[in-house]
């Protein structure tokens, strides 16, 4: 999704803005681009579509202090030089942004009539205009911007330049994410601190309508109203050691075998011998769960499948659980039971639906607001009661792998908590807790025999290079794995791929089974084992074409329209997140047949932070 980065130096500022951009790229980006105020004190504006190599190769001779740079992902015009940020008005003022305009159109037609002329279809480039018709009636950068955002609706994170004012970096935000980098005698805007990594290692965070005038050697911050108001500066603790691919051709290849690790780091401090330790989830925990008497989860895309999987674990240990999609859920009416938790899930932090689902949560009388996240320093993680940490390191391929497994097994110890409540075990943990604490502590080395059967694998792969669709189906808690399996293979593979609750398959779905489309099933040996078998021998009597990860205990064997990998045998708590690995391993290397762009799918970006 669109990136943002501003700096304000002594020095030339163009090989940060790009170094910047470079570490911003993971997020997914179709086009890119930079705007310097030179010695001259001129405008220079580069834009270019595709990557932001392309845009550093025409970047050579662009030498300032003062900059905005961005990388864009369309949401209004197509990807295109022209619709690429930074937009310009009177070779004066340029302007990044991210989020949406809603008032774009009346604003454009407002300033057709004042004679402004529109390069592009974006609904950014009125408020460069905005901005300019604001200069021009005799304000200062700082007042222009403060005017120019009280007029728009919509959601903005805005860096802007002016070359009558060298030095100076105007910053924006209401509804997407913007960060204040401060260094030595040169200070910085970013939508992520990832993008200032070797340039700062303190920041601090705008809030929502704050408006921040940055120079090399001061940070002015205003809030809404435009009182000077203080935002605490924080220490990051980022670092470049987790961006480098190791020997892996891709990042994704790289996460999915690295999920031993991140599970085992997920998992430490947290369990006991014999139980999981509740106080390792921070102070306010116990009293959260106490008070936690049902669970309402809200979370996007591959989040809200953990999020699906945990509903098994919730109601099995009975604590009601609803799960839904945040773009749905904030667009309706609630009924909130007391003592709902609301939790919300997500590898990033940043996602704009679940961020704004948390806000509206927060007017609705729910007793407590948790989120499961992978990012410290996120929106998300602010906005909340309490948040548990997954320990999955950075995650750079834009399909989700070892976020996934830590958020399960994150939910899984969550769902522990809440069922000692329910059994009426106090803070001890009881037998059934001990084996499932043992098993998780286990499931490092399961995943490590999953990630073993990768030339098997393989060989399954090739019978998926030459197909258009694929079939995925599951039962009980292993549906949602079916869910997750297809979204890994149409995000990296582009196959059309749709998940089937298995006992749903004669309600409709059988009606497209032939040898053209591969049928792809998850059986571990639980008490839906049979029910299984029987969907499967629809398949197979209808000529489809098979291939199962299968429990070796679940009898199941390999013939000609059938394709069996063995799985060892597994606890059903744990079955689940031991058996999404084969499914992300067979749609990476789906997609390495295939030659696309693993890491960075087409249309596709790592943190979705428009609507
Ligand atoms: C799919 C994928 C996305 C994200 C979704 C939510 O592989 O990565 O579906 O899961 O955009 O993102 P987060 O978890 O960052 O809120």
């Amino acid at each position: 999704m669109c990136g943002i980065v501003g700096a304000a130096s002594g020095r030339d500022v163009t090989p940060i803005l790009i170094d910047g951009l470079k570490r911003l790229e993971y997020r997914g980006y179709d086009s890119a681009g930079l705007a310097v105020i030179d010695k001259k004190c001129d405008l220079v504006l580069r834009r270019s579509v595709g990557r932001v190599a392309s845009l550093e190769s025409i970047c050579d001779s662009v030498d300032g202090s003062t900059g905005i740079a961005h990388t864009r992902w369309a949401t209004h015009g197509k990807p295109a030089e022209h619709n690429a940020h930074p937009h310009i008005s009177s070779q004066t003022i340029a302007v990044v942004h991210n989020g949406i305009i809603e008032n774009h159109q009346e604003l454009r037609e407002e300033l057709k009539e004042k004679e402004f002329t529109f390069r592009s279809e974006t609904d950014t480039e009125v408020i460069v205009h905005q901005i300019d018709w604001h200069t021009q009636q005799g304000l200062d950068l700082l007042n222009a911007v403060q005017i120019t955002i009280s007029e728009l609706s919509g959601a903005y994170g805005l860096g802007v330049v002016s070359k009558k004012e060298p030095g100076v970096v105007i910053a924006a935000r209401n509804g997407s994410p913007l960060l204040i980098g401060l260094g030595e005698k040169e200070n910085f805007i970013a939508s992520d601190m990832s993008a200032l990594i070797p340039v700062s290692q303190k920041y601090m965070v705008m809030e929502d309508g704050d408006i921040a005038k940055i120079t090399p050697s001061s940070v002015e911050v205003f809030d809404r109203q435009g009182n000077p108001v203080e935002r605490q500066v924080i220490i990051s603790t980022l670092s470049d050691d987790e961006t480098e691919l190791e020997g892996y051709a891709h990042f994704m290849k790289k996460e999915i075998h690295e999920q031993t690790r991140a599970i085992t780091e997920t998992l430490e401090d947290r369990l006991g011998s014999k139980s999981v330790i509740e106080m390792a989830f921070g102070d306010e925990a116990q009293e959260i769960f106490d008070r936690a008497k049902e669970l309402k989860i809200i979370a996007c895309g591959t989040s809200y499948y953990a999020a699906s999987v945990a509903r098994y674990w919730f109601e099995e240990f009975g604590i009601k659980c609803d799960v839904e999609i945040a773009s749905e859920y904030r667009y309706r009416k609630h009924v909130v039971n007391e003592g709902t938790l609301f939790m919300t899930i997500s590898q990033s932090g940043e996602t704009l639906d679940t961020m704004a689902a948390l806000e509206m949560a927060k007017t609705l009388g729910y007793s407590n607001t948790l989120c499961i996240c992978n990012v410290p320093e996120s929106s998300l993680v602010r906005a909340s009661d309490l948040t548990i940490f997954t320990h999955a390191g950075r995650e750079i391929g834009v399909a989700s792998t070892k976020a996934f497994t830590t958020q399960l097994v994150t939910l899984l110890m969550v769902a522990i908590c809440l069922r000692r409540r329910k059994v009426g075990n106090g803070r001890a943990g009881d037998a059934m807790e001990a084996e499932i604490v043992k098993e998780l502590r286990s499931l490092p080395q399961m995943i490590d025999n999953v990630i073993d059967l990768e030339e098997d694998i393989i060989s399954m792969s090739k019978h998926f290079g030459n197909k258009e669709h694929a079939l995925f189906l599951g039962r009980g808690a292993h549906y949602p794995i079916a869910m997750e399996g297809a979204l890994k293979l149409k995000e990296i593979s582009y196959i059309h791929a749709e998940a089937y609750a298995a006992g749903e398959l004669k309600h409709g779905p059988l009606a497209l089974i032939d040898e053209d489309m591969p049928v792809v099933a998850v059986a571990p040996n639980d008490e839906l084992l049979e029910k299984l078998k029987s969907n499967l021998e629809e398949v197979r009597a209808r000529g489809g074409k098979l291939f199962v990860f299968a429990d070796s205990q679940a009898g199941l064997i390999s013939d000609e329209e059938t394709m069996v990998l063995n799985v060892a045998p597994v606890n059903n708590y744990i079955a689940p997140v031991l058996y999404v690995v084969p499914l992300q391993l067979l749609a990476y290397h789906v997609a390495l047949i295939k030659g696309t762009d693993i890491d960075k799918p087409r249309n596709l970006a790592k943190s979705v932070t428009v609507e």
